[in-house]
C-alpha cells in the first residue's frame, strides 16, 4: 500500500506515545473530598462509598497523612453535624466539625489547600439546601445563611470556599460577606453548573442529606439543558467567582467543553459519588478493571477541558500518575 499517512507510526512505543500525548494529567490538578463528622474518635467506613470514611476532626489527621503521602494538594471538606435543625444553624457554628477540622488541618498540614463545601443540606432537618418558606427554598433568606457559613469557614482557616446550593446571587452574597470581613483574598469556587442528578445518591446516604420531601429540581439544573449552563456560569463570573465548576462530570463532558470554551476562568469538574460508586462496584464484581476504568474516566474529564478534577479516586489517581499509567 502506498499510504502517506500512517497514524500507527506514532503509537509504536510508550515513549513515542508519551511524546505525542495531547492531554497531560498532573497530581497538582486533583482535589479529594472528605466527610468530617461532629464528635470524637470517629473513623467509620461509608457503606454507600466503599473505600471512603467519615472522620471526626480529631481523627482527620489519619486521612490527611495519606493525602499528603499521595501528593494530592487539596481537599474539599463536607460537614456532618451532630444535630440538624430547620434552618441548618450547625453550618455556621464556629465549633462545627468543618470549622474544627480547618483549624487542626491548618496547624498540622499547612501545605495542604483547604476548600470547603458551602451548603445547607447536610445541616437542615428537611435536607433541602436552604431555608424553607412553606415547601419552597427561600432564595434570599438562604443567601444570608450561606454568607454566614462561608465567613465562618474563612475565619477557621478555609483557603477557598465552594458554594454548592444553586441559589441565585450567592456568589455576590459570599463575595460581599468575605470582603466585608477582611477576606478579600479568599477565592470562591462556584458550583456554577450543578445539575439535579441521581448520581449524588451515594453522597446523600453518606451525609444523610436526602431531601425529606420533594427533590432539588427547584434549584439544581435540568439535565436537558446546556445553554442554561452558560447563563449560570456567566452570572457567577459577573458576581466574582474565581473558579467555575461543572457537576457531575462523566455524563456532562459536553458541558465541561462548552463552559471551557466560553469562559477564561479555571474550570473544575466534580466526578461525583455515583460515578465513583459505579466504577468501584463494577470493579469489585469483576466486570471491569477498576484502575483502568478510573484512569480512563479521569483523563476524559481533562480532555474535555477541565483544569481541576474533584474525585474520590484522587489518592489512587496520584499513585497511577506516579506509576506512569496516565500522565
Ligand atoms: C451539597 C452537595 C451535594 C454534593 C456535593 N455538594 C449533594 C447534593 O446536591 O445533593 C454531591 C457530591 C457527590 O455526589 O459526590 N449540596
Amino acid at each position: 500500500m502506498e499510504l502517506i499517512e500512517r497514524p500507527r507510526r506514532l503509537r509504536k512505543t510508550p515513549a513515542v506515545r508519551g511524546l505525542v500525548r495531547e492531554t497531560r494529567v498532573s497530581k497538582s490538578a486533583l482535589v479529594y473530598p472528605i466527610f468530617v463528622k461532629e464528635g470524637r474518635g470517629i473513623a467509620e467506613p461509608i457503606p454507600s462509598l466503599d473505600g471512603q470514611f467519615r472522620y471526626s476532626p480529631d481523627m482527620l489527621h489519619v486521612e490527611l497523612e495519606k493525602v499528603r503521602e499521595a501528593g494530592v494538594p487539596a481537599v474539599l471538606l463536607f460537614g456532618l453535624p451532630a444535630h440538624k435543625d430547620e434552618c441548618g444553624s450547625g453550618a455556621w457554628d464556629d465549633e462545627g466539625a468543618v470549622q474544627q477540622a480547618l483549624r487542626l488541618a491548618k496547624r498540622d498540614f499547612p501545605e495542604l489547600y483547604l476548600i470547603t463545601d458551602v451548603c445547607m443540606c447536610e445541616y437542615t432537618s428537611h435536607g433541602h439546601c436552604g431555608i424553607l418558606n412553606g415547601r419552597e427554598v427561600d432564595n434570599d433568606r438562604t443567601l444570608e445563611v450561606l454568607a454566614k457559613t462561608a465567613l465562618s469557614h474563612a475565619r477557621a482557616g478555609a483557603d477557598m470556599v465552594a458554594p454548592s446550593d444553586m441559589m441565585d446571587g450567592r456568589i455576590l452574597a459570599l463575595r460581599r460577606a468575605l470582603d466585608g470581613a477582611g477576606f478579600s483574598d479568599t477565592p470562591i469556587m462556584s458550583y456554577a453548573v450543578k445539575y439535579a442528578s441521581a448520581f449524588y445518591g451515594p453522597f446523600r446516604d453518606a451525609a444523610g442529606s436526602a431531601p425529606a420531601f420533594g427533590d432539588r429540581r427547584g434549584y439544581q439544573m435540568d439535565y436537558h439543558n446546556v445553554r442554561e449552563a452558560v447563563r449560570e456560569a456567566a452570572l457567577d463570573v459577573e458576581q466574582g467567582a474565581d473558579v467555575l465548576m461543572v457537576k457531575p462530570a462523566l455524563s456532562y463532558l459536553d458541558v465541561v467543553r462548552e463552559v471551557k470554551s466560553r469562559f477564561d476562568l479555571p474550570l473544575a469538574a466534580y466526578s461525583v459519588s455515583g460515578e465513583y460508586a459505579m466504577i468501584r462496584a463494577a470493579g469489585k464484581a469483576g466486570l471491569i478493571d477498576e484502575a483502568a476504568v478510573a484512569c480512563e474516566a479521569a483523563v476524559s474529564v481533562f480532555r474535555a477541558g477541565a483544569d481541576i478534577l474533584i474525585t474520590y479516586y484522587a489518592k489512587e489517581l496520584a499513585g497511577w500518575i506516579d506509576e506512569g499509567r496516565i500522565g
